[in-house]
């Protein structure tokens, strides 16, 4: 067994536990971050990939990532499509703020290769079983490397930033799973696929056969989706089948077709933990909340977690002050379920319940004409999607 100290123990090197881990080094504040899978799995897992103004601006100044600049893409606004016509967002024109796009898996490789650069502890093939507090100034991450070895770290504060099966949040919650939970009946069936993007801007669009989300990689890789079965096996469908549907949902636009290299079912939930810290440890990103994809909201909220506790650690550690702390979770919350609404509105809107009724269907395009057809409605949806400013959490 080895023990390690350290000021603060990081959990899950994701977007979330490395973010935070760079700007503590960078107010000389010394980590550990571990995760449990290998740098590779991180590096090449495929995620969503739009970020916030607010997103682009942590990452680009604090010198996570460069290339979000560079090799981003900003999108000034979204289409938003039903009954066979199309319908601009226009982020920029609304509330003068963009996103971009810039897969979540490239902004890891940068964080890992800026944390790495610069001398951070961090482990990957690292399974952390549980915190250990029972001394609460004190807590240990109680963990095994990739050979079964155990290792325990003892922190001044942990984090957990383990995702939506997080082991941390038992130690805040006392449960593994307990938390404020909704499941929906739908799941997205996405491809990536080798062909131009078939739209300058990313498609939203509601169809009486299900939702469809075109989305984009790059020059000659693009990223779909289609509402589906949650249970559906994605090699069920041929790839004409695919297609056939695809076009079907985006009626009255026309799809550039190419070869589908990958396929996966994604899961819809949402869920809110019933607590957020306790003690010297807290949750941030999917650990501490799951949002459904359709407001593209998941990483930039874990994003704009960290940014808060990042704050509230600097006032501990460097001044012994809590208060910043103590108000870490009712600050956090306050977006948290302002995304949670978002998201959940985004995805009522656009896609179909499987028991939906011909009142359901013609109610829900008379809520989209309702967003399209007033600037009050089409500004409403742009502050959301572009994200709201982080000093107001
Ligand atoms: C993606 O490109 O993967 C993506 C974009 C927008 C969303 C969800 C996913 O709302």
């Amino acid at each position: 067994m080895t023990e390690t100290r350290t000021r603060v123990g990081i959990i899950g090197a994701g977007p979330a536990g490395l973010l935070l881990s760079h700007l503590l080094a960078q107010a000389g504040i010394e980590s550990i971050v571990i995760d449990s899978r290998t740098r590779d799995e991180i590096e090449h897992t495929i995620r969503a990939g739009i970020l916030e103004h607010g997103t682009v601006r942590v990452l680009s100044e604090s010198g996570a990532s460069t290339r979000v600049l560079t090799d981003g893409h900003r999108h000034d606004g979204i289409e938003l499509r039903f009954a066979g016509e199309g319908h601009r967002i226009d982020f920029r024109g609304l509330t003068g703020r963009s996103v971009w796009l810039y897969p979540q898996h490239e902004a890891l490789k940068d964080l890992i290769a800026t944390r790495l650069e610069h001398g951070q502890d961090l482990r990957f093939g690292v399974t952390a079983s549980h915190i250990d507090d029972s001394d609460p100034a004190r807590p240990v991450i109680v963990a095994a490397d990739a050979d079964g070895q155990r290792l325990e770290i003892a922190a001044e504060f942990v984090v957990g930033a383990d995702g939506s099966h997080s082991v941390a949040r038992a130690a805040v919650t006392g449960s593994q799973t307990g938390g404020y939970f909704r499941e929906y009946p739908f799941a997205w069936f996405g491809i990536l696929c080798e062909a131009p993007p078939s739209a300058p801007e990313l498609i939203y669009s509601n169809s009486p056969n299900g939702f469809a989300l075109i989305s984009q990689r790059s020059a000659t890789v693009q990223r779909m989706y289609l509402q589906c079965d949650p249970e559906l096996d994605p090699s069920s469908m041929s790839d004409r089948q695919i297609w056939d549907d695809l076009q079907s949902r985006v009626d009255g636009h026309t799809l550039i077709e190419g070869p589908i290299f990958q396929r996966d079912v994604l899961r819809f939930r949402s869920f809110v933990a019933h607590e957020l810290r306790k003690g010297r440890v807290a949750l941030v990103g999917d650990a501490a909340h799951t949002v459904p994809p359709t407001g593209a909201k998941g990483m930039n909220l874990a994003i704009a977690d960290v940014l808060l506790l990042n704050e509230a650690l600097l006032a501990l550690l460097l001044e012994g002050d809590e208060r910043a702390l103590d108000q870490y979770a009712d600050a956090a919350l306050r977006r948290i379920w302002k995304a949670q609404h978002f998201s959940w509105w985004m995805t009522s809107m656009l896609h179909v319940a499987p028991d939906a009724t011909d009142f359901d269907r013609r109610r829900q395009l008379g809520e989209l004409n309702m967003v399209v057809e007033s600037e009050a409605g089409r500004r409403y949806l742009a502050e959301a999607y572009t994200g709201w400013p982080t000093d107001k959490a």
